[in-house]
């Protein structure tokens, strides 16, 4: 069988090192990590994403109680187990609400360990089958003014729309968002008050802070209205900040800025995919090439970077053959230019489809979110397509489930 990544955090050596031995007599049990500072230990699980974390409650329990509730909303599919001295009732109790699935007492016998791992064993299958995260779809080229705020704005409509599931739209462009102005949006909270409520982050908060558009699925994280309040924001906060939003929706598209800040990078870090913009002349295919060395630089696998070309001219002079040749990268999308509509959706606040649902480029942005969401787009039958086959081409590879523009 497949072996279970399992964390240990106890400040009592001791205890943990006890621990340890006993469940590295199972030979499925991976122990990933121990740590026995709390702090430290959170951050690791956060990124790690263990299935299994035992906790020591004992020392500083206002801390990993906090902590428990923690991982538990962030990391749905980790069980997490207490330790603890403290055996009064009230105490246990509360331990439990936080979410640990069980609170031993010091030692932690053997035959509470195997009866632990055998159900642990049962509930992580079933969770493995039941519940899947959200996925990052980050938009993102160190150029600006080359659509990106165009491309996340609309493909997070497209969404919305096709999937029926909840999708975030973040504006990570924090300094100069636009998110609320193509959608003309008067958001209520933005991303710099969540992030001084992370101990409150759930799913109802989400759903209430967020901003809902319209009535479709889509919910907008707003960039903060003051550049001081932007760089208050770490790139931390950042992180625990879209890794709650995947717990709460299908997908979550994130529009940047053009700097290769650590912000940015933490998004990028977190992606599934990252949408790498470019138009097709000189300059904009010499920058995608910086940002596809830089990603190769941070071992990001190449399927999760696609490129797409905005604003694209068939029988211009330099074709897409020759910006995959140039780049050594294929092109995931290409999005026709159109500049009556597009400017037409951003001058009145409203998304393409709600401006012409009959072009070319809704048709490219519904192409493109059945491509990412591997759901089927198929464009009207009695309608005209004046587009570049996107749309069919997105319907048979979701199909097949292959990744596009491997090369
Ligand atoms: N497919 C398209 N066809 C025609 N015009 C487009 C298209 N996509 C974007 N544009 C135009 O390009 C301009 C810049 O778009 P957008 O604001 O989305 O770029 P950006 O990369 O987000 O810019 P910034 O770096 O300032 O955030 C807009 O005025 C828009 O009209
Ligand atoms: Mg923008």
């Amino acid at each position: 069988m497949e072996s279970i990544p399992v964390m240990l955090i106890s400040s009592d050596n001791a205890s943990r090192s006890e621990l340890k031995n006993d469940l590295e007599k199972f030979k499925y049990i991976d122990i990933v990590g121990e740590f026995d500072d709390l702090m430290e230990g959170f951050n690791f699980i956060i990124n790690e994403k263990p299935s299994l974390v035992f906790i020591d409650v004992s020392s500083a329990p206002t801390v990993a109680i906090d902590a428990i509730e923690k991982i538990n909303f962030q990391l749905r599919s980790c069980l997490v187990y207490a330790i603890s001295n403290n055996t009064d009732p009230e105490f246990i109790i509360q331990v439990m609400r936080a979410g640990a699935r069980e609170v031993f007492g010091k030692p932690v016998a053997q035959a509470e360990i195997s009866s632990v791992l055998d159900k642990a064993k049962h509930l992580l299958k079933t969770s493995a089958d039941s519940f899947t995260e959200g996925k990052i779809f980050t938009v993102f080229s160190n150029k600006g003014g080359i659509g990106k705020t165009t491309i996340a704005t609309n493909l997070a409509v497209s969404l919305a729309e096709l999937t029926k599931k909840r999708v975030a739209l973040v504006d990570l462009n924090l300094q100069l968002g636009d998110v609320t102005t193509f959608l003309d949006l008067s958001p209520s909270y933005d991303i710099a008050y969540i992030v001084t409520q992370i101990s409150r982050i759930d799913e109802s908060f989400l759903i209430k802070t967020l901003e809902k558009y319209q009535e479709k699925e889509l919910y907008v994280l707003a960039d903060p209205p003051y550049l001081e309040q932007a760089e208050e924001i770490t790139s931390e906060q950042i992180g625990t900040v879209l890794n709650a939003l995947k717990s709460v929706f299908s997908y979550i598209v994130i529009d940047t800025s053009s700097a290769f800040d650590s912000k940015t990078i933490s998004a990028l870090d977190l992606s599934d995919d990252i949408l790498l913009v470019s138009i097709v002349n000189l300059p904009s295919i010499r920058n995608a090439q910086r940002c596809l060395d830089l990603f190769e630089r941070l071992d990001y696998p190449r399927e999760k970077v696609k490129m797409v070309v905005n604003r694209y001219i068939e029988n211009e002079e330099i074709t897409v053959d020759d910006v995959e040749d140039a780049l050594n990268h294929n092109v995931y999308w290409k999005i026709p230019n159109n500049y009556f509509t597009v400017m037409s959706a951003i001058n009145r606040g409203m998304p393409i489809c709600e401006i012409n649902k009959d072009s070319n480029v809704n048709d490219s942005f519904f192409g493109l979110a059945a491509g990412l969401s591997n759901s089927l787009y198929v464009k009207d039958k009695d309608q005209n397509s004046s587009n570049s086959g996107n749309s069919i081409m997105a319907s048979l590879l979701s199909k097949m489930n292959l990744p596009k523009g491997k090369k």
